[in-house]
């Protein structure tokens, strides 16, 4: 009798979850236009939130994987970075757009003169400062990029990894880019794949290679790379085509 009832609920739970999984499809994610609304203090408390309830490099990364697999996908994306960067980061000044944990900052610092970085996120440069102590050559500033005041072209190279995607607002995604070149003539940046009507998250919009040229005319793409860790991302770096 036990194992009948038992068997019956199963039979239920097995009913049910499509309609569950169904519920959720059309709830997640949010669509465009409310993601737009969606303001700055939203998405700080968002950041802060998962720097404070997620572990390693997964507050970064995404949780449909492992901690060892996002490890191993960091691994990937910085030999990979570093193939393409290193030369151009030897005794620079490199600005770090979003550092998040600083899991790219550090790899900056073993090679750039100096590293000077933002994140929206307050309780981000808590767990930065901490994993970042026994570097002398950087810096973490807990702010927006567009609230900055530094001379125009104060930094050899602009780096940023996973934040472009998480900027909703159109008109702040031009200011800001706007802001970047307005700090550099060579900018890097590292976005995953344009996924057309792919199910992302509330706070991740992904973009067209061809959105991102635009963004960031007169700069010209001047490097193209494709990196397979887990997910596909795009290393792409634009320069301004003015320089001397
Ligand atoms: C996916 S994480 C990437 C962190 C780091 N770049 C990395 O690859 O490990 C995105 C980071 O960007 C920050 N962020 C998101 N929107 C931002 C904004 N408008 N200004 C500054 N930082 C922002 C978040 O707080 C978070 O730390």
């Amino acid at each position: 009798m036990k194992n009948k009832n038992i068997f019956l609920i199963l039979v239920a739970i097995s009913l049910l979850l499509p309609n569950i999984a169904d519920a959720r499809r059309v709830q997640f994610p949010l669509d465009a236009a409310t993601k737009e609304v969606i303001s700055q203090n939203q998405v700080e408390e968002e950041w802060d939130n998962r720097a404070n309830n997620r572990e390693g490099v997964t507050t970064v990364m995404s949780n449909r994987y492992t901690s060892d697999e996002n490890l191993e996908f960091t691994k990937i994306l910085q030999e990979e970075i570093l193939e393409i960067l290193q030369e151009r980061l030897e005794g620079k000044r490199v600005f770090e757009f979003g550092f998040g944990i600083g899991r790219m900052t550090s790899m900056l610092a073993e090679y750039a003169n100096e590293v000077v970085g933002i994140d929206i996120s307050s309780e981000m440069l808590k767990r930065a400062a901490e994993n970042l102590s026994d570097y002398k050559n950087i810096t973490l500033i807990h702010n927006q990029i567009l609230n900055l005041n530094f001379p125009p072209k104060s930094f050899d190279l602009l780096f940023e990894c996973t934040v472009l995607i998480h900027i909703l607002n159109q008109e702040l995604l031009q200011q800001t880019v706007a802001k970047m070149k307005e700090l550099s003539d060579t900018i890097v940046i590292i976005e995953p794949k344009y996924y057309e009507n792919t199910a992302i998250g509330n706070y991740t919009n992904t973009w067209p290679i061809e959105t991102y040229i635009e963004l960031f005319s007169p700069y010209r793409l001047t490097t193209i790379k494709t990196i397979v860790a887990g997910d596909e991302y795009k290393i792409m770096i634009f320069e301004n085509p003015d320089t001397p």
